[in-house]
């Protein structure tokens, strides 16, 4: 049963757009809003509810805005706030809703608090809002923890003070230039809960909760002593602190003073769903990434044990479950299934050498039908709906994530699925932008017969693919919220029926055809060999 109305994002189809790499009107190699609203018709067509846009804010893009001066202005490579209002309304105007980031573990070092910080020096109140110590150390000059940052290296980095001396250590769990807020201080809150109001004003419908699961750190910064995030959950001293609730319960008091109530989704890649569904309860956030479904390995059981634990867990509060295969921080998951492993990590980016690229958009092109064919809501990364695979040999010399600067060249990060998007077959940049001003990251010659204008049309597309089953979804009165059931199936079958009346059935067995269950095919992501069954890596819908 789909959700009208207030609940629209318990069972919506929502589409990542990261705004560098969607589509430049201005023409200087980067994407803006701009060019947002011309790709609008885009959007329509592919048949999403809402979209959910990267940080658009001023900020010196030390992590591609993820630095964040202020909440208050769009940077200007992306454009204008007044350009922001007209986008919102625009897509209002044709039913699609607008989610924006926040992200309130840090700011940019250039925000005016940091910089405050820096100048009044240690002891001072302006210090308090960021958190600083003293180095450990006879002079001081080992850090005062062991913490390590996301993007390699130490979390921590000295200053020189304004006497010239070497002085105290800030706290940034991301590049130097992203230092963590203090989440004690009333200002950080106050900061935070004006950016929300000031967007919630503007229009859109909702927020996206950047590393929604850190802000707090354990009393006294205790070392890590080699733990780590996966196998010690809830005893980790920066990750998942409890009182990280509290916040969320006022925001959501926020959200729901707006009317129609505005809601919230965290990116918070806690292991354990028992400890996710604390995020997502009624009183909190509205959903939550799923990103056990986006790390598992393309196996039956492994999937099937994530589908039921998300269901379980989430439904125990309430909440839906989400599903999403991809994101500007992961390897594309066309790339991710083309390989016969897929390893559980920060970027995911390291991806073995063998690869069978038609594996992978097999398996991708199933995988929708199983996302769109599971109770909750969906998560689409631009590019998707094309079969785009990442870019895997981008030279050290163009890459801009502070990963790779950071690891010392070892780690590639993010930046291969983060080129910008190739809309036309041909053109100096596939229709990215008309002046033919290379992108921000470069576009590989083979790009083009990704483009979406050379699979308009084209039979076996995935963006037809995606179309298709998109309306299909919508369409189809058993899917959106609700339960599934199981259906007995072989082993590496994923078989299930949705209200009794449409199953939907994957191969995963990598190794033969399967029996599908008699009924009218609704769908197929391939085709069904010549004796009706379904072959390896495909997906099938069949209303019973
Ligand atoms: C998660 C974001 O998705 C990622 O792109 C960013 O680098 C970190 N948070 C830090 O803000």
């Amino acid at each position: 049963m789909h959700s009208v109305g207030n609940d629209w994002w318990r069972d919506a189809v929502i589409y990542q757009i990261y705004p560098r790499s969607f589509a430049d009107a201005s023409g200087d190699g980067i994407g803006d809003i701009a060019g947002i609203r011309s790709r609008i018709p885009h959007l329509v067509e592919l048949g999403i509810d809402a979209i959910w846009v990267n940080p658009w804010y001023r900020s010196p893009m030390f992590d591609a805005g993820y630095d964040v001066v202020t909440y208050e202005e769009i940077d200007p490579l992306f454009g204008t706030v007044e350009e922001a209002e007209q986008l919102i309304a625009e897509l209002h105007a044709v039913g699609i809703r607008t989610i924006v980031d926040v992200v309130p573990n840090h700011t940019s070092h250039l925000h005016t608090w940091f910089q405050e910080a820096l100048a009044a020096g240690p002891g001072s109140p302006e210090r308090e809002r960021y958190i600083f110590r003293d180095g450990r150390g006879p002079n001081g000059d080992l850090p005062p923890n062991d913490w390590v940052s996301c993007f390699h290296g130490p979390a921590w980095t000295r200053v020189t003070e304004a006497d010239g001396t070497p002085g105290q250590w800030y706290l940034h769990l991301f590049a130097p230039e992203q230092p963590d807020r203090n989440w004690e201080h009333p200002d950080t809150v106050r900061e935070l809960e004006d950016a929300l109001r000031f967007w919630f004003d503007k229009g859109v419908d909702g927020f996206r909760i950047d590393v929604a699961h850190s802000l707090f750190k354990a009393p006294g910064l205790p070392d890590l002593n080699g733990l780590t995030w996966d196998d010690k959950c809830g005893e980790h001293p920066h990750w998942d602190q409890p009182g990280i609730h509290e916040i969320y319960r006022s925001w959501r008091r926020i959200a729901d003073s707006y009317d129609p109530p505005r809601v919230f989704v965290a990116e918070a890649w806690v292991p354990d769903h028992q400890r996710l569904k604390n995020y997502v309860r009624p009183d909190e956030l509205h959903t939550s990434f799923n990103f056990d479904f986006l790390t598992c390995p393309w196996d039956a059981a492994r999937m099937r044990r994530v589908i039921d634990v998300s269901l379980e867990t989430l439904g125990s509060v309430g909440a839906p479950a989400t599903w999403v295969l991809g994101n500007h921080d992961v390897a594309r998951v066309v790339s991710r299934y083309a390989r016969k492993e897929q390893r559980r990590g920060q970027n995911l980016v390291h991806l073995a050498k063998e690869y069978d690229l038609e594996m992978g958009q097999r398996r991708a092109r199933a995988a929708i039908m199983l996302m769109l064919a599971l109770p909750g809501s969906v998560y689409l990364y631009q590019g998707e709906e094309l079969g785009l695979p990442e870019v895997e040999d981008l030279p050290g010399e163009v890459m801009q994530d502070p990963t790779w600067a950071r690891s010392g060249g070892t780690d590639p990060g993010r930046d291969g699925c983060r080129v910008p998007l190739p809309w036309s077959p041909e053109g100096p940049t596939f229709g990215f932008n008309t002046t033919g001003v290379e992108g921000w990251l470069p576009q590989p010659e083979w790009f083009g017969r990704y483009a979406a204008a050379s699979q308009e049309g084209a039979a076996g597309s995935m963006l037809g693919l995606y179309r298709t089953m998109l309306a299909a979804r919508r369409a189809e009165p058993a899917l959106g919220g609700g339960e599934i059931e199981w259906l007995e199936s072989p082993s590496g079958v994923l078989a299930f029926v949705r209200d009794g009346a449409l199953a939907c059935v994957v191969n995963m067995t990598g190794i033969e055809p399967c029996a599908v269950p008699a009924g009218e095919v609704v769908q197929c992501s391939g085709t069904l060999t010549s004796d009706g069954r379904l072959p390896i890596d495909t997906a099938v819908w069949i209303r019973l």
